[in-house]
């Protein structure tokens, strides 16, 4: 059986909304990163007929009971991901007992069930194979998440990247500075299209271009950051108030280079060059703030 695989959680860095299609579907410009924490989906082998799919973990209550937002597919996103990579691939993939430890607070702007849904992929395939993917395999998973989700895709290689399109066009950055990321979140699902539909504007400026030397270093990435935006923000804040207490909380962490909202929301995140920082502003805020999900976790280097 394939080894556990972590769903790491999948962090927008910058999202600027520049349009509309026809289908209703936003256009946008996003550079994503992931956090070294996440969900883990395991697999072991079953004697029943079909996957069965055990959820346990912080979150696994609020998942099942979840009927806000980009999650409301919850558990059988996972489940769907793998009938999916079945008929994909015309070949019989082994019933498999998964279980899915849901550390990621649902519907909440770091990608949870996305990753999750990316993550059965893998697993399925490597269940399917006995192998992990190659390049053109690659290309038909990124296929097949682009019809879960428009950001599953980008959730298969969890590595940064800028990302366009509805999120399904994924370009991976070829380096990227090694730092540390604080996640806050007020405990307060919020449902991704009711974001969207709150937008002012859908024909934001779009990302300003991305040199090879912004990505050079911690202090360069957060100057071109800082020229840029989460255009959901707004939108966000109209529909969930609590989240300017998350913002405030976070910009004035000492240490703190860049505080921000993640997606949709509720989830925001504050920039640190070190985990030891992240992790002291963590257990402060945490003191403060009992009732927030608060998490620091490392951003691994891409060299
Ligand atoms: O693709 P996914 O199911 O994650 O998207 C959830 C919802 O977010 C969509 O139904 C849509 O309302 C909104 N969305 C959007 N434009 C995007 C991505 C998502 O309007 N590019």
């Amino acid at each position: 059986m394939p080894a556990p695989l972590l769903a790491r959680a999948k962090i927008n860095y910058a999202l600027h909304v520049t349009g509309r299609r026809a289908d209703g579907y936003h256009l946008l410009q996003s550079l994503v990163a992931f956090a070294e924490f996440g969900d883990v989906l395991s697999a072991e082998p079953t004697a029943g007929a079909d996957h069965a799919l055990t959820l346990k973990g912080p979150f696994a209550g609020a998942l099942a009971a979840d009927t806000a937002g980009d999650n409301k597919t919850g558990d059988n996103l996972v489940l769907r991901a793998l009938d999916a990579l079945a008929r994909a691939f015309g070949t019989a993939l082994p019933p498999l007992a998964l279980t899915l430890d849901k550390r990621l607070p649902v519907a909440s702007g770091i990608g949870g069930g996305s990753a999750d849904a990316a993550a059965a992929l893998r697993l399925g395939f490597a269940a399917m194979a006995g192998r992990e993917p190659g390049e053109d395999e690659m290309a038909r998973l990124a296929e097949i998440a682009g019809t879960l989700g428009a950001d599953v895709p980008m959730c298969l290689a969890s590595t940064p990247a800028l990302v366009s399109g509805t999120g399904t066009e994924v370009a991976s950055l070829p380096r990227f500075p090694g730092h540390a990321i604080l996640l806050a979140n007020p405990g307060l699902p919020v449902a991704t299209p009711e974001v969207f539909a709150r937008l002012e504007r859908r024909d934001n400026p779009p990302l300003s271009p991305l040199a090879d030397s912004d990505l050079a270093t911690f202090d360069a990435l957060v100057g071109w950051l800082e020229g840029t935006r989460n255009d959901l923000e707004t939108p966000a804040l109209r529909l969930a108030p609590p989240i300017a207490e998350v913002l405030a909380a976070l910009r004035v962490a000492p240490g703190a280079r860049l505080a921000r909202m993640s997606g949709s929301g509720a989830t925001c995140f504050a920039l640190f060059a070190g985990i030891e920082e992240a992790e002291r502003e963590a257990r402060r805020l945490t003191d403060r703030h009992p009732g927030w999900w608060i998490q620091a976790a490392p951003v691994a280097a891409v060299a």
